[in-house]
């Protein structure tokens, strides 16, 4: 009992300061000479993040000592892990945020402080950017995603004349939305279906709703929509990869993918769990959001500015009329599967 009990103590305090935030040293020494960095995740519990977050730490590796902050899809969490970065005397931030609105809330605080900072994945308002000179941004342009898995609908749809279940030459579809006011689930949401239109192929929206990126939502949407619609649905359109899978793992339990029984899903992220589906010919497709390549930028970038450099000193990133750095999305399928398998090695 006695040993249950430290043992549970000790589970405790570990969890208790990773919540508090880990500094990590990185590379071999103490980290005692190198600039510290203050890093804030939105959520850890969020499947792409997480191979961000890697590449972030990778890249630090003997450069850096990363404090990282797990901010629990909580951003009150989050101004508190900025006010005990800046105590602790970080030379630059990189940020997730949780909420897009609450750039103006970290600037101020960053501001005061005069910490610039990088903020990643998640874009602040223009507005906000341009309130701070000490402020850039690393993610991508959120459309090019929508229009890629957009084509790649037009493609196969154009490519497998027996999707059209009704034969009525429209695509009866459903959407899983990311979190609503998230510039990347918005536009993502909006450039997919107008791309279809654009090619002259009809649609009709069967359901639309938000899985908040999330695979469990993803997967109990799916299993009401099945409930409700059946094989009306003829195309499931994800805004990532977590919830397209959550959409997958529904339809397997009924029966899909066995068989002739097929259903047409796409995601967005090209994850390594995604990749495997994309293989079995189960998942028809999914648009590389370069992990590595952005957690790479966020550092370069915030590293430059720690040391006072210029923000693109000696790297090959350019930034854009709005200061962001804006990472190619690539379209994945079976054929180049390969490509996206190496943008995790
Ligand atoms: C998106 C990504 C999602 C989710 C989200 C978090 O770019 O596609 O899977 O990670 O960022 O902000
Ligand atoms: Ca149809």
């Amino acid at each position: 009992m006695k040993k249950l009990l430290t043992l549970l103590l000790v589970f405790t305090m570990v969890l208790s300061l990773a919540a508090c935030g880990s500094t990590q040293p990185a590379g071999g020494g103490d980290g005692e000479d190198l600039p510290k960095i203050g890093v804030t995740i939105y959520k850890f519990d969020d499947n792409f993040m997480s191979f961000v977050r890697r590449s972030i730490e990778k890249n630090a590796d003997g450069k850096a000592e990363l404090i990282l902050n797990d901010s629990q899809n909580n951003q009150a969490n989050q101004n508190d892990q900025v006010d005990m970065m800046i105590s602790k005397g970080v030379k630059a931030l990189a940020i997730n945020l949780v909420d897009p609105q609450a750039a103006p809330t970290i600037i101020s605080k960053a501001k005061k402080a005069d910490i610039p900072i990088v903020f990643f994945n998640k874009e602040p308002s223009e507005g906000a950017l341009d309130s701070y000179d000490k402020s850039w941004y690393v993610g991508t342009a959120s459309k090019e995603a929508g229009i890629i898995q957009g084509k790649m609908i037009v493609d196969t749809w154009n490519a497998n004349s027996k999707w059209d279940k009704n034969g009525d030459g429209k695509i009866q579809y459903v959407l899983l939305k990311g979190e609503p006011g998230h510039p990347d689930a918005e536009a993502r949401t909006k450039y997919a279906v107008e791309e279809i239109k654009n090619s002259g192929i009809g649609v009709e929206e069967l359901e639309l709703q938000t899985g908040m990126w999330d695979s469990v939502k993803g997967k109990e949407l799916m299993d009401a929509w099945l409930a409700k619609h059946g094989d009306a649905i003829e195309y499931v359109i994800a805004n990532n990869d977590a919830m397209a899978l959550g959409a997958i793992n529904s339809l397997k339990t009924e029966g899909y993918y066995s068989g002739d029984k097929f259903m047409p899903v796409v995601g967005v992220d090209a994850i390594p769990d995604a990749l495997t589906e994309i293989e079995k010919g189960v998942l028809v497709g999914s648009v590389l959001n370069d992990a590595a390549n952005q957690g790479k930028a966020s550092l370069d970038l915030a590293l430059n500015v720690a040391e006072g450099k210029d923000v693109l000193d000696g790297t090959n990133w350019n930034l854009d009329d709005k200061k962001a750095v804006r990472v190619p999305y690539l379209a994945i399928t079976k054929e180049n599967i390969q490509v996206a398998k190496d943008s995790y090695k």
